[in-house]
């Protein structure tokens, strides 16, 4: 991993786990000073650890992205302080992903769903974004799905919490990106982790027949928003890259 986010500061959701933890480690490795973040300081600080074993510079932050937007902006206030006034880089990683039979979904699932997913990317960007683009710079990720691209049953409500960002991402493109500020979404495929390893064989067969091959590790997902955040995509705004073994592009034929 190149040093090219050196003098940054990134500020991952959802870092205590899974993606989210594999995208902290993997700024960290390429430079960044990371606020990692999550409810869980536990986990939390295990990920801190890591990272500055590898010798790289990381802190913890607590928030819990259901909690309302006072709140919230509360937490965007911290974070920056945190990050010494500076923000250069926002991932929004963390998602719920309760499914089932739309009828029978309860509403504190649902509530849950638009409050983590959906409002909560909308806030931290409207708190902190402004800031990067009176600055001329910064960059944002937002973790999207490869659901949001077919329709699955079960999921519909998570689904569209994926689309939503991703539309989300295409307008806030074209809201800060004249002032600096790229603003991509990296839609995942079938990807082992915590969250789901309990459904391993199920994940395998998803995956059997697409060009891959296989689930992604986290560490897929981690390059690409690695790269999206570097200056190597400075022409990319709006984009959504999709880091899916191709389980949205093909057909098995
Ligand atoms: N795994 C896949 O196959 C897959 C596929 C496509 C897209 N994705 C997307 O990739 C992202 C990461 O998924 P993952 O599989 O790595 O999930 P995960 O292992 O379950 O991790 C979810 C993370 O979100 C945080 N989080 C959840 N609710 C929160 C809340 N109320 N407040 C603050 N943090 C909260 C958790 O932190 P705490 O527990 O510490 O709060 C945890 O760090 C999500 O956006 C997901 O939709 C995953």
């Amino acid at each position: 991993m190149t040093q090219h986010l050196t003098g940054r500061t990134a500020l991952v959701t959802g870092a205590t786990s899974g993606i989210g933890a594999a995208i902290a480690r993997t700024l960290g490795a390429a430079g960044a000073h990371v606020l990692v973040t999550g409810r869980d300081a536990g986990r939390g600080a295990l990920v801190v650890d890591d990272i500055r074993k590898a010798g790289g510079s990381a802190g913890f932050e607590a928030v819990d992205l259901a909690a309302g937007a006072d709140d919230l902006r509360a937490f965007a206030g911290r974070a920056l302080s945190a990050a010494g006034g500076n923000l250069d880089i926002l991932v929004n990683n963390a998602a719920v992903y309760p499914v089932g039979p739309t009828a029978t979904m309860n509403d504190a699932d649902t509530a849950g769903l638009l409050a983590v997913n959906v409002l909560a990317p909308h806030i931290l960007v409207g708190a902190l974004v402004p800031a990067m683009a009176e600055r001329g710079h910064g960059t944002v990720v937002t973790v999207g799905s490869w659901m949001a691209s077919v329709g699955t049953a079960y999921t519909a409500l998570y689904s569209a919490t994926k689309a939503a960002v991703e539309h989300l991402t295409r307008c806030w493109a074209a809201e800060y990106g004249p002032r600096g500020v790229r603003i991509n979404t990296v839609s995942p495929g079938v990807t082992l982790t915590p969250g789901n390893e309990a459904h391993r064989p199920l994940l395998d067969q998803m995956t059997a027949a697409t060009p891959a091959g296989r689930v992604a590790q986290p560490e897929d997902i981690a390059r690409a928003v690695a790269f999206l955040v570097g200056d190597d995509a400075r022409m990319i705004h709006g984009a959504t890259l999709a880091v899916d073994g191709g389980i949205t592009a093909t057909r098995p034929s």
